[in-house]
């Protein structure tokens, strides 16, 4: 990197814009963009209801895993602190040690260690956990909406795979990359009866068991309000298995809300987008399979990034082409608003 300035040292309460040769990103609403969500490709072994439709035929695009190196370099380079891999199922790519191992490797004026997190449907876990530990990975969450097998089967529409899941959870808690996350999409009707054991789940098996709102980015149009399980709801079945207690937030643009027990035992989160949106302090960004950059979940169009360094352009370019982009970052989404419209792609291509 063509770094030149030194590091500043300040002890002002407020981090400042340029600690290095460059510059942070920040968007116009003055929100620090420091996380980079990267979907490396958009294959899925499962077809979760919530997600996919179960029609096979899809076309899939991803690029050479060097393609998403050049770009994390950039991004890293402009303050990236934190970079999420996603799907699609992350775990089906090959390559995915080397990358994790190179994102471990990078550093900037900003961090020294890069957070590196992979998100995944847990199939392929239980063979891969302790090789991704040996290559750098920091932290997994494990996607799995429900406790019990037959329910489980019936949302991925795979069957067996409940078991296949339990033991790649074990596996990654093993190889130490404990605690381990599990993500609940809830959805009314179909595994909204699943609370309570989730919450014997985190308490019993040393998992941090994080309830998420349904939000309008699946194949099939099957989203309504009414489909939503609320945070109020899920706070107050809780309660009735034992009194929550708040917990206070890692950061600032944390997504879920932290509670524990009164006695301590397990963790839960609420991640409540649609009836508690967090925008205002959102510090995302995201990279699709194909390389395109979408500053919000609900974004209406994508900007080929891949495309412009695919012709050529050099390092900085692709810097200033970000930074611009970043700028123009969403407010927030409009879930629920009249005038929503719904992304201009699903959940398993722009990445979890
Ligand atoms: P860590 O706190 O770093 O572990 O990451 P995270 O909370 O972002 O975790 P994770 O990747 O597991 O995301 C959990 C879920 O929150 C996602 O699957 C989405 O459903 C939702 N989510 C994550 N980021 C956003 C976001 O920027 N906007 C909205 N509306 N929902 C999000
Ligand atoms: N609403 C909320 N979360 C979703 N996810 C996938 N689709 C949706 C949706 N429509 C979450 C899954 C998984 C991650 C990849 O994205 O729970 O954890
Ligand atoms: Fe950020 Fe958009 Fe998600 Fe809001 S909906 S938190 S602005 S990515």
């Amino acid at each position: 990197m063509s770094h030149t300035l030194p590091i500043l040292e300040t002890s002002s309460p407020v981090a400042p814009l340029a600690v290095g040769g460059f510059e942070r990103l920040r968007d116009s609403h003055n929100r620090l963009i420091t996380d980079l969500r990267l979907s490396i490709t958009d294959r899925c072994n499962y077809r979760c209801v919530y997600c996919r439709t179960g029609n096979d035929g899809a076309q899939f695009s991803e690029l050479p895993m060097a393609d998403y190196a050049r770009l994390l370099r950039i991004f890293v380079s402009l303050g990236i602190e934190k970079v999420r891999l996603t799907g699609g199922e992350p775990l089906l790519r090959d390559g995915l040690l080397d990358l994790v191992r190179e994102i471990s490797e990078m550093r900037s004026d900003f961090v020294s260690k890069i957070d590196i997190a992979v998100t995944t449907n847990g199939h392929k876990l239980a063979g891969l956990a302790q090789p991704l530990k040996d290559a750098g990975l920091s932290r997994i969450t494990v996607s799995m909406d429900a406790v019990d097998s037959d329910t489980f089967a019936r949302i991925t529409r795979v069957p067996g795979s409940f078991e296949r899941v339990q033991a790649g959870i074990r596996a990654a808690q093993d190889a130490g990359l404990g605690p381990v996350k599990v993500n609940c999409v809830l959805l009314r009707g179909f595994n909204d009866s699943q609370i309570e054991a989730f919450a014997e789940f985190s308490r019993s098996e040393n998992v941090i068991v994080r309830f998420i709102e349904f939000m309008p980015l699946e194949e099939d149009r099957t989203w309504t309000p009414e489909t939503v399980v609320p945070l109020s709801e899920i706070v107050e079945r809780l309660n009735k298995v034992r009194p929550l207690v708040a917990l206070p937030a890692n950061n600032p643009s944390e997504t879920a809300r932290r509670y524990t027990f009164d006695d301590g035992v397990g963790e839960i989160g609420i991640i409540a987008p649609v009836s508690q949106p967090f925008c205002g302090q959102c510090s995302r960004i995201r990279l699709t399979s194909d390389g395109k950059i979408r500053t919000c979940l609900f974004s209406q169009s994508d900007h080929d990034l891949v495309g412009w360094m695919h012709r050529g352009e050099t390092d900085e370019e692709l810097r200033q082409r970000i930074r611009r982009i970043i700028e123009k970052k969403e407010a927030r989404h409009h879930i629920g608003e009249p005038s929503f419209l719904k992304p201009s792609r699903s959940m398993v291509h722009i990445g979890g």
